[in-house]
């Protein structure tokens, strides 16, 4: 079989997806774009197995490169052009979280995946986790029960993207002042960039159940400040909080900030209550490795069971999107929950706009 052929575009996050197509057997990265001189001339160093070519423009790359697979790692306001673009040119599309800026972009995408024939993932990162790929197998094992009530939070003391000096605590290489926090290019703040992971998490692990109803509140309490002080504007939140009321009765609660007057510089978890058990997910001292906790009562007596860290590494994200594109089958973030999310996320912000709640 002839290898599958790569392109990646953008080399900030798009990094992991460049790294992770080079360690696969079966793909060749013929081409990267990235408008960013510094990471282009940084990739040699960085990707010593990496020998494709090497454009400033995506659209470039998409039009000159015949490519199977094409990654799309852009801020958020490019990411509909650049995967419609690519699906229409024949390659399938694993797209960065969140998939777009609304629901009606992430509908397009969809729409021309379908109308193409060609697959188009989304990167919900946290669910490729050995911790959630477990949660998950524990989920349908249906030792939980049903499943009635959940909450998923993703908290940062100061974690503004692209500030991450003095005391700004962010894992972004945006540059200060960045996109990040630019309404017209990221859509919103930590709810579409933190929140979209937890709230996806929690949703694949109920099931991705039909939402009936969400009430949200936005809020910009300390960012504003804390750009100021650096000469930045800030457009975007820097705290959300969302409940979500399923059609089949249960409820998710969602916590997202990049700046709030908590005691942990980053606190993630997921919890689920069902009636037969309770799950819980959360990251260790304030570090992207997590452990899991199962609550049950067995025989009048309560039992804590722990998911200890590390556990073997089940395939990633980039893995498993070439072999999905190689062999015809599911990957495992389909489009249509990206659009779900977004769903959630438009009503999120409408319902914090008009004080009251969206019903579906
Ligand atoms: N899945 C995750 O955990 C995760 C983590 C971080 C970021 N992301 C997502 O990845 C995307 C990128 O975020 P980032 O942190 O890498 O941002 P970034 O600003 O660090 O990197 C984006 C890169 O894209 C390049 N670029 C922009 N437009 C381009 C174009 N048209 N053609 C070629 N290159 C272009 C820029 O030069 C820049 O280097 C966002 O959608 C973000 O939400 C996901």
């Amino acid at each position: 079989m002839d290898k599958l052929r790569a392109g990646v575009i953008g080399l900030g996050m798009g990094g992991n997806h460049l790294r992770g197509y080079l360690e696969h057997p079966d793909v060749e990265v013929v081409a990267i774009a990235d408008r960013r001189d510094d990471r282009r001339a940084l990739l040699p160093g960085q990707y010593p197995t990496f020998n494709g070519k090497i454009y400033h423009e995506g659209i470039e790359m998409i039009r000159h490169e015949q490519l199977d697979i094409v990654s799309v790692a852009v801020p958020n306001n490019q990411h509909k052009d650049l995967t419609i673009a690519a699906l229409e040119s024949g390659a399938n599309v694993l797209c960065e979280k969140p998939m777009a800026m609304n629901t009606a972009e992430a509908q397009e995408m969809l729409d021309t995946a379908k109308r193409c024939g060609k697959k188009l993932g989304i990167d919900f990162s946290y669910r490729f986790t050995p911790q959630s790929r477990a949660m998950k197998e524990l989920v349908e094992s249906g030792i939980l029960g049903n499943i009635y009530y959940a909450r998923t939070v993703w908290l940062r003391r100061r974690g503004i993207p692209g500030m991450a000096k003095n005391n700004f605590n962010t894992n972004s290489g945006a540059p200060m002042g960045s996109w990040f926090f630019n309404k017209a290019e990221s859509g919103g703040g930590p709810l579409i960039d933190l929140g979209v992971h937890r709230l996806d998490l929690a949703l694949w692990l109920m099931g991705y159940p039909e939402p009936s109803c969400v009430m949200g509140s936005t809020y910009c309490a300390l960012a504003p400040e804390l750009t100021r002080r650096q000469g930045l504007d800030y457009t975007v939140e820097d705290f959300a909080c969302a409940m979500i009321k399923f059609k089949n009765g249960a409820t998710l609660e969602l916590d997202a900030s990049w700046a709030s007057n908590i005691r942990e510089n980053e606190q993630m978890s997921t919890r689920l209550l069902g009636e037969k058990g309770g799950l819980y997910q959360y990251n260790l001292n304030e570090t992207y490795r997590y452990d899991v906790e199962l609550y049950q009562e067995i025989d009048g007596r309560q039992y804590d069971t722990k998911l200890h860290t590390p556990c073997p590494e089940p395939p990633g994200a980039f893995q498993l999107f070439v072999d999905a594109v190689r062999d015809d089958t599911p990957f495992l973030v389909q489009p249509e929950e990206g659009v779900t999310v977004m769903r959630l996320l438009d009503a999120i912000y409408e319902s914090n706009r008009t004080g009251k709640p969206v019903i579906f």
